[in-house]
């Protein structure tokens, strides 16, 4: 296949432009490094520092002897997201370049409405540039599971059958995201819908929950080819970054009660869904929802987990139950259907004390570039002030 990945510089990205071109595929990886300048502006940094990706990609030649194309240039951009359409004539495209981060979207006003911008401009642009120039291309797009919220019902996988005076019809299942980057994502996924009913695209959309890990099969090859792994308050998410509190001897800080329970899922498995989806496409017209997650946890037994992870490591890993920054449930139901990836022969690598040990390992390797300063949330949903100019 030809493979297009979108936001190949990324933590998802990188990682799944590799595991493409090792099975064989022709991948091309286009990015704007927007990432690494919001990594600046916020002063953070990755666990380990990632080289260039023109590096990155030169060294997976030596090592592989194949070839991955790489395009430098800005989703927001028609001109250049068409050339590259144009040029690639890609069988899918696998798109991960957007904002991802929650609090990077609740920030102000301005990081608000330039998540929005960027990533529903770049989407959109993604699906006119296949209208025009790979109408048969299938796009798998990386959604949420938290587009979903919390309802206090099953949550189904992208749609629901209702019944409503006597009339039953299937719609997409009802939308509570709890920040602004959710929002993004489920006004994409409208979008997205919208191209496959009118236009006759191709689309799956995958609401992934939330990620942890940080080596797959093709990162451990070789130092050059590790992944922008985070574990501070912006774009760490909850079970990487107590990994890295527990490998510093710092407390795991657990927003609230701790009761907040999402999806989540291994690296290893992002890597093997969207190969799954990729393969498996779905048909002209057809808006297809995945839910991609392997388990469900409360934030609590996470953090219990890492505790016992600690312990085996000889560590004391202690609990800090801190005010919570966002606002959000903190006990509630939650069961979200996912089985639609199983159908398709997903063989989940679940968490077990033996993964959590390896990533704490590797975290205490790197120990001496963490920054405590970037464990605790300096971002509100709600009471903090703008500042404008
Ligand atoms: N990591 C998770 O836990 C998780 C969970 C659910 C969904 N996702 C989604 O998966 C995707 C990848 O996540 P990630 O953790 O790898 O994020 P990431 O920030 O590491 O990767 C995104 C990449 O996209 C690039 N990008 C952003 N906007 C762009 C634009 N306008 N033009 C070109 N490139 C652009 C960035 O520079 C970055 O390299 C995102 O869409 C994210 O919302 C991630």
């Amino acid at each position: 296949m030809r493979v297009l990945i979108l936001g190949g510089d990324g933590y998802l990205g990188w990682p799944t432009a590799m595991h493409f071109s090792a099975a064989g595929d022709d991948v091309w990886v286009a990015d704007n490094f927007a990432k690494r300048k919001w990594e600046l502006e916020e002063g953070i940094a990755p666990l380990v520092a990632v080289p260039t990706l023109h590096r990155r990609i030169r060294r997976w030649k030596a090592l592989t002897d194949k070839t991955m194309h790489i395009r430098v240039g800005d989703l927001t951009n028609h001109r250049f997201v068409y050339n590259l359409f144009e040029e690639a004539q890609p069988d899918v495209i696998v798109h991960y370049a957007e904002q991802p981060s929650a609090p990077y979207s609740m920030q102000n006003r301005a990081t608000a409405v330039f998540t929005q911008v960027n990533n529903l401009t770049g989407t959109l642009n993604v699906l006119f540039a296949m209208r025009r120039h790979c109408p048969d291309a299938h796009l798998v797009k990386l959604g949420t599971m938290g587009e979903y919220g919390t309802p206090n019902i099953d949550i189904e996988e992208g749609y629901i059958t209702i019944n409503h005076n006597g009339r039953t019809d299937t719609v997409l299942y009802p939308k509570q995201p709890g920040s602004y980057y959710h929002l993004s994502k489920v006004h994409d996924s409208h979008n997205i819908n919208f191209a496959c009913r009118i236009w006759g695209l191709r689309a799956t959309d995958l609401n992934q929950g939330v990620v942890y890990g940080i080596d797959t099969d093709q990162t451990a090859l070789d130092p050059d080819f590790r992944t922008s792994f985070h574990y501070d308050h912006v774009f760490g998410t909850v079970l990487n970054r107590f990994v890295v509190q527990a490998a510093v001897g710092e407390p795991l800080t657990l927003y609230g009660k701790g009761g907040q329970t999402r999806g989540f899922l291994n690296i290893r498995d992002t890597l093997q869904c969207v190969d799954l989806a990729a393969r498996n496409p779905s048909n002209a017209g057809e808006y297809r929802v995945f839910n991609q997650f392997t388990e469900q946890f409360s934030v609590m037994e996470l953090a219990d987990r890492m505790v016992a992870a600690g312990k085996r490591a000889g560590l004391k890993v202690k609990i800090r139950h801190i005010d919570n920054p966002r606002v959000e449930l903190e006990e509630h139901y939650y069961n979200a259907k996912h089985s639609k990836l199983n159908e398709l022969g997903l063989n989940p690598s679940l968490l077990t004390g033996a993964v959590i040990d390896s990533m704490l390992a590797t975290a205490q390797t790197y120990r001496s570039n963490v920054d405590k300063e970037m464990f605790l949330p300096q971002i509100r949903w709600v009471g903090g002030q703008e500042r404008l100019p």
